[in-house]
């Protein structure tokens, strides 16, 4: 993979450097809920400070606002709190949600060109919004000489290796609601894979109409359950004996056995989406057995895409992970092999 060059190449000493971070957080009455996005962005930031940068200006979108209310709902100051309290300098500074302004998600160059005023660099280290063409992570980077961050560098190397020669066998362990979602990875990356272990109510679809061309693994059996409700009476049958009306809710011990036993040989294993509805209690043991798994492997690790990166941390096993992205749809789209906009718009690091 062709990467982009390196904020350790910027002479950055005495600079105004604009940063784009992926400060997009879960926030929880009006404080962030989850920091793990914030603590990612620190090294770049620190890096810079270390360098000697006059004034390290911060900026990321913050949810998806729409409406005026949302102004409030989505404005920058419970991150910009806490980045304060993590890495209290006063040479940084965190600019107001770019969303806020209309020209964003239009990759408008009237705001770009607002960002870039008054500043020397542009260091992109957002990979969650790489695949994102905004102003903020693209057009800004034709305006000021641009270098990519610590954490994009870090997903790109780390994410870069499952499209490269993996060491075997690589089994793919993929879950979740959408089977869309997930399809394009699953063709780029599956077959390619000595193994596909699918989970989650994904499965149901691709057992009713596979559209891969090689051969994934089904569950074996399954918790069923009579609704869909956290208390919902429950029962492990056979996956293809599913009472009518009755709704899969988790995999069952038997093909936690199973996936496990296939985890456990592998030398390079990629996890994206959850075995069930794990939320639920009762219905938590298929996704936490399959991040236990993924721990207890001594291979080469990722896991990707929000809920199997929070099944990790519940599951008390995030530290024996060789890598957890930050990016869901951005890891998604790089492991399609598709071109993130955000990358492609930072010149290619000169080769050495
Ligand atoms: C994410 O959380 O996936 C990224 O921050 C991108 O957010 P978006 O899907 O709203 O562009
Ligand atoms: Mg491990």
């Amino acid at each position: 993979m062709k990467l982009p060059r390196s904020v350790r190449e910027a002479d950055v000493a005495e600079k105004t450097v604009l940063v784009r971070a992926d400060l997009n957080v879960p926030l929880e009455d009006g404080r962030v809920a989850d920091d793990s996005r914030i603590r990612a962005s620190l090294p770049t930031l620190q890096l810079l400070l270390d360098e000697g940068a006059r004034e390290v200006r911060v900026c990321s979108h913050l949810g998806r606002p729409k409406t005026e209310e949302d102004r409030a709902k989505y404005a920058i100051e419970p991150v910009r709190a806490r980045l304060r309290e993590l890495l209290p300098d006063d040479r940084i500074t965190v600019l107001e949600n770019t969303r806020f302004n209309a020209g964003e998600t239009k990759n408008d160059e009237g705001f770009a060109r607002e960002l870039a005023d008054g500043c020397d660099l542009y260091v992109n280290d957002a990979f969650g919004s790489a695949h994102r063409a905004h102003s903020s992570t693209e057009a800004v980077a034709h305006l000021l000489p641009a270098y990519a961050g610590l954490l994009l560098l870090a997903e790109l190397e780390h994410l870069g290796r499952l499209l490269g020669d993996v060491e075997r066998p690589f089994v793919i362990v993929s879950g979740g609601a959408k089977v869309e979602d997930k399809v394009g990875v699953l063709q780029n990356l599956g077959s390619r894979a000595d193994r596909v272990l699918i989970g989650g109510k994904m499965a149901e679809d691709v057992r009713d109409s596979n559209p891969f061309t090689f051969d994934v693994a089904l569950p074996r059996d399954v918790v069923a359950a009579g609704s869909f409700d956290a208390e919902a009476e429950s029962r492990i049958v056979p996956y293809d004996d599913l009472p009518a009306g009755w709704l899969g809710l988790d995999i069952g011990p038997e093909t936690r056995d199973a996936f496990a036993a296939e985890i456990a040989q592998a030398q390079t294993v990629f996890w994206n989406g959850p075995m069930g509805v794990f939320e639920w209690p009762r219905f938590a043991d298929g996704t936490f057995a399959v991040a236990r798994a993924v721990a207890d492997c001594e291979g080469f690790t990722v896991v990707g895409g929000g809920d199997s990166v929070r099944a990790v941390h519940e599951a008390g096993v995030a530290d024996r992970i060789s890598w957890i992205s930050t990016g869901g749809g951005a890891s998604l789209e790089l492991l399609e092999g598709k071109e993130l906009p955000g990358v492609t718009a930072i010149p290619a690091a000169e080769r050495c």
